[in-house]
């Protein structure tokens, strides 16, 4: 168990506050060097589940487990003094029943120290939402494409266009009223996704759902360039690292193999020059 669950210095309080003014900047972390990174610049950092794919080489998102989230929530946390972070409950911790949600959820917080959870779903999650608001969790919701439900979806395909629309509208009210504090849009098409900003009270955070959102996520491995196994539309790539990389490991191999590397100024020499301390 961690020890302590220190408060926060941003809380979803502030985050929905937020509501309608400068644009909430999110981004996704799971260890402690980049939560370091990030957390100078983003109001909130998500332990997202896309760790199974961006990290541990999964095919989805549904083979990620409690134990995964929890030891990835725990070295955020080392990293993370300014932003909200925010950790997203695994596909079969919380569908299951309100009960089955809490139990998790408070695990997930008790573990990692984490101040509040996502989830994935829209009306069919309004009563486990409202659960766990009432008893202490707060929950950011997630709606539109939601990547657990990649096999009843049909894929990664854009949520709400035509006469889907007005259901996506009916999530975005149903977690509202269920009590939570923030939804994140995923791959809605941008009219509804303004739509949906300016009807809900709580802060719309958007991954592919256009620029009229209260904020904005991205994965970070796909925004520095270091997942490439795919790209999704909206991605925009801020930094090649996966390339950058790449060029110094062959560098590294190279010289290796040519004796050029260990150089005299890597190694240690048998006797200390004179005056020369260890
Ligand atoms: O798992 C994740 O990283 C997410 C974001 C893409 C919103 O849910």
């Amino acid at each position: 168990m961690s020890s302590t669950l220190p408060v926060r210095p941003v809380l979803p309080a502030d985050i929905m506050a937020r509501k309608g003014g400068e644009p909430l900047v999110c981004l996704t972390a799971y260890t402690t060097p980049i939560a370091r990174l990030v957390d100078p610049h983003c109001d909130v950092v998500l332990v997202g589940d896309s760790l199974g794919m961006v990290l541990h080489g999964l095919p989805s998102t549904l083979g990620v487990t409690m134990e995964m989230m929890i030891l990835h929530g725990r070295s955020v946390m080392r990293g993370i003094t300014k932003a909200m972070p925010v950790i997203d409950m695994p596909f079969g911790s919380y569908e299951e029943s309100p009960q089955q949600a809490f139990r998790n959820a408070s695990h997930l917080m008790a573990e990692t120290g984490m101040p509040a959870v996502k989830l994935e779903g829209g009306v069919h999650m309004a009563e486990t939402i409202a659960f766990l608001t009432a008893r202490g969790v707060p929950v950011m919701a997630h709606i539109g494409l939601t990547p657990q439900s990649v096999n009843t979806l049909g894929g990664y395909k854009v949520v709400g266009r035509d006469a889907e629309a007005a259901r996506v509208m009916v999530d975005a009210e149903a977690v509202e009223a269920a009590g939570a504090f923030s939804v994140v849009l995923e791959k809605t098409p941008e009219g509804l996704s303004s739509r949906i900003t300016q009807t809900l009270r709580i802060p719309t955070i958007g991954i592919g759902a256009g620029v009229r959102c209260d904020g904005q996520i991205l994965v970070i491995d796909d925004m520095l360039g270091l997942f490439t196994d795919f790209r999704p539309k909206f991605v925009k790539r801020y930094g090649n690292l996966g390339e950058a990389a790449s060029e110094a490991i062959a560098g590294y191999a190279a010289e290796v193999r040519s004796r050029a590397f260990p150089g005299p100024e890597h190694a240690f020499p048998d006797e200390l020059p004179k005056g020369q301390t260890p």
